[in-house]
């Protein structure tokens, strides 16, 4: 008797415990202020990220200083050599828009260290380069004038800051290191002055540039030599960024998720979310940010990029699971786009022209909706729309079960042709079990448009 109560009261202690966990908080902000500060993203679903710096002069993976274990002196070649005379702005942001992207993801420093801002903090920024300029303004005023919102990431890691100490990911890190190596060779070096130069060069970045819609912290990778909340004060990081641009969204990767309010969103990277990430048990907001070809930075000689197809795809599945994408283009050193990714852009954007309207607004579709075979569902809750994505086009009918008697009116989306349909039972007396599905009558010929979408209004 006496155990089972000692039981029941571990199991309440373990109960009250875990809820505390989940509703640990750093703000007051209630889930519908959440909700309401986030609501432009969650319309819009679709960003461009812009991972550009010196890596784009070696052109072999922004990773490059650590993977080949490059040091401070060795990179300098790069800051010397950065001249990029095409760069305009104005061209991006026209590229992003006219590929139906409605917000962009600069990064204003990378790990490498360097600051395409006018930063008071440090020498090694693009002022002192041959561009003479602060790369960063230029960015937020063009991307601005063209109605996109304007983000920036900014690296929390630092591999060229005599503070920020060698750990397990820096190019001078040990193989199979030691304490005591580690800590002859972080001699001098004195993580607080490093935190005091991240937060400096945040306050300007917050403070400099107007209204800043999104700030992209990277990355986290706390354990044995790495680095967490600790190391970049993470709680106090946030609140002085929330403080000086109290609308912002903030990314999940300072370490900060055990905090119902550590975070905005989720950033599974480079890979396609079977279902709507949980943090906790809970549904999140989300956002997948994913390459053309593996590579963030400018890589000249990767040439795995994916299709125009492909990224719809990727596009589409992420809608249809309640996310966003942020779809990266690495400039070259000179500050254009590839033409590679130029020409996904422009495929990407003479598909949205006509079926944007599955994405924007759009979110997964209620469960009593099922997806018929090597289709994708988005569902527009404000107008009751349901966009059905072929992504291999049928032969002149596609069923959706047991929705029949929700349809008012099906249309091609890109051309608002009508599709006839009718109850798959009603021309059968025998069938009578189905008499609730749908059949949709297509043409032979798939229509002019990467992706057909169905657009169908429920009643
Ligand atoms: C990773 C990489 C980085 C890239 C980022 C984008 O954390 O370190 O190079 O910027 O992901 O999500």
């Amino acid at each position: 008797m006496k155990k089972r109560i000692s039981l029941a009261a571990l199991a309440f202690l373990l109960l009250t415990s875990l809820t505390a966990v989940s509703q640990k908080k750093i703000f007051n902000e209630s889930e519908e202020q959440k909700k309401q500060r986030m609501a432009w993203w969650t319309n819009d679903r679709f960003g461009m990220f812009i991972h550009w710096g010196l890596y784009a002069l070696p052109a072999r993976h922004e990773w490059v200083k650590n993977a080949e274990r490059i040091t401070n002196d060795q990179y300098q070649k790069y800051f010397d050599q950065f001249n990029p005379d095409l760069y305009d702005p104005k061209a991006w942001a026209k590229q992003a828009k006219a590929a139906g992207m409605k917000y962009a993801v600069l990064t204003s420093k990378h790990h490498e260290g360097f600051c395409l801002f006018d930063s008071k903090f440090t020498d090694y920024k693009s002022t002192n380069t041959q561009a003479k300029r602060d790369l960063v303004k230029e960015f937020v005023d063009a991307f601005r004038a063209e109605g996109l919102k304007v983000g920036f990431y900014y690296s929390l890691i630092d591999w060229h800051h005599p503070d920020f100490t060698i750990d397990r990911v820096h190019p001078q890190r040990i193989d199979n290191g030691s304490d005591t190596a580690y800590a002859r060779v972080n001699k001098g070096r004195d993580m607080k002055k490093y935190r005091e130069y991240l937060f400096n060069q945040v306050r300007e970045l917050m403070t400099n540039y107007g209204k800043i819609d999104i700030i992209w912290f990277d990355f986290s990778y706390p354990g044995k030599n790495g680095k967490g909340r600790d190391d970049w004060n993470s709680v106090e990081l946030l609140k002085m960024v929330r403080q000086l641009q109290p609308q912002i969204l903030v990314d999940n990767r300072l370490d900060l998720e055990d905090y119902d309010d550590g975070f905005d969103f989720v950033t599974p990277e480079q890979y396609k979310a079977d279902e709507w990430p949980t943090v906790n048990g809970k549904k999140v907001p989300w956002e997948t940010c994913q390459t053309f070809s593996g590579s963030w930075g400018y890589y000249r000689d990767e040439n795995t990029w994916k299709s125009t197809a492909q990224l719809l795809e990727l596009l589409i599945e992420s809608v249809s699971k309640g996310g966003n994408l942020l779809l990266n283009v690495g400039p070259t050193a000179r500050g254009v786009f590839d033409y590679r990714a130029t020409q996904r852009l422009e495929g990407i954007g003479e598909w949205m022209k006509y079926n944007s309207p599955s994405i924007y607004g759009c979110t997964q579709a209620p469960k009593e909706f099922v997806a018929p075979p090597n289709t994708l569902l988005t569902y527009n809750p404000e107008t009751k729309k349901l966009y059905i994505h072929l992504l291999s086009y049928p032969l002149n009918v596609l069923v959706v079960r047991d929705i029949a008697d929700k349809v008012k009116y099906a249309q091609f989306l890109h051309d608002n042709s009508e599709i006839k349909y009718r109850k798959q039972g009603s021309h059968d007396i025998s069938d009578k079990k189905n008499n609730n599905d749908l059949e949709l009558s297509l043409p032979v010929l798939k229509p002019n448009t990467e992706i057909p979408v169905i657009e169908i209004s429920l009643l």
